[in-house]
C-alpha cells in the first residue's frame, strides 16, 4: 500500500494590477458577461470569458431553468459556444467571476472542470485559468486540469 499526494499550484494575486493586460481584459469580459446571466432561482450570477488563439473573446453566463438540472453553468455555456463557433481555434485562457460578494475566488464545479479537461486534450495544449472574486482576490492556474488531476479520460472509451 502506498499513499500519493496530488498537488495543485495556484498563483495568488492580491492586486489586479499585477496581472497582465490580457488577463485583466479577460476578467473585464467575464464581468461583462454577468449582465446576460439568467439566475432568477439562485440569484448567483456567474460570467466566463475565453481568450482564443487569435485573441477573439467568447463569453458565457449561467442560464438557469425552472427544471433546475436543465440549466447550465457559465463556463460550459462559454466553452460549448466557443467549440461550436470556432471548432478549430485553440483556447488560451478562461476567466471566471461572479457578482456574488466573495473574499475567495470562485472555483468551477466538477462538471465544468471535466469539460475544460476535454477541450485541453482536444487541442493538445493547456488552457490558463483565471479565477476572480474581486480586485484583491484572484488566482491563476496554468492548466484547467490542475484542478481536476483525476479527470475521466476519453482514452478509456477506445478499448
Ligand atoms: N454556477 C456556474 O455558473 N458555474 C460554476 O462553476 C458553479 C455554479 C451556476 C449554476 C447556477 O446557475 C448557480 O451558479 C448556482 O449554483
Amino acid at each position: 500500500m502506498e499513499k500519493i499526494a496530488i498537488s495543485c499550484i495556484l498563483t495568488v494575486y492580491n492586486e489586479i494590477s499585477s496581472l497582465s493586460n490580457e488577463q485583466q481584459q479577460l476578467i473585464v469580459a467575464a464581468t461583462g458577461a454577468l449582465e446576460s446571466a439568467y439566475a432568477p432561482y439562485s440569484k448567483f450570477k456567474v460570467g466566463a470569458a475565453l481568450l482564443m488563439e487569435d485573441d477573439t473573446i467568447v463569453t458565457g453566463s449561467n442560464q438557469e431553468n425552472a427544471a433546475y438540472p436543465s440549466g447550465l453553468c457559465a463556463e460550459r455555456v462559454a466553452f460549448f459556444t466557443a467549440a461550436s463557433q470556432f471548432p478549430n481555434k485553440k483556447i488560451k485562457a478562461v476567466a471566471i467571476t461572479t457578482s456574488y460578494p466573495m473574499d475567495q475566488p470562485i472555483a468551477p464545479c466538477g462538471a465544468c472542470r471535466q469539460v475544460m479537461a476535454e477541450y485541453e486534450l482536444k487541442q493538445d495544449s493547456a488552457i490558463e485559468m483565471i479565477l476572480h472574486a474581486n480586485q484583491q482576490n484572484i488566482y491563476t492556474l496554468q492548466s484547467c486540469r490542475d484542478m481536476l488531476p483525476l479527470y475521466f479520460s476519453g482514452e478509456w472509451l477506445k478499448q
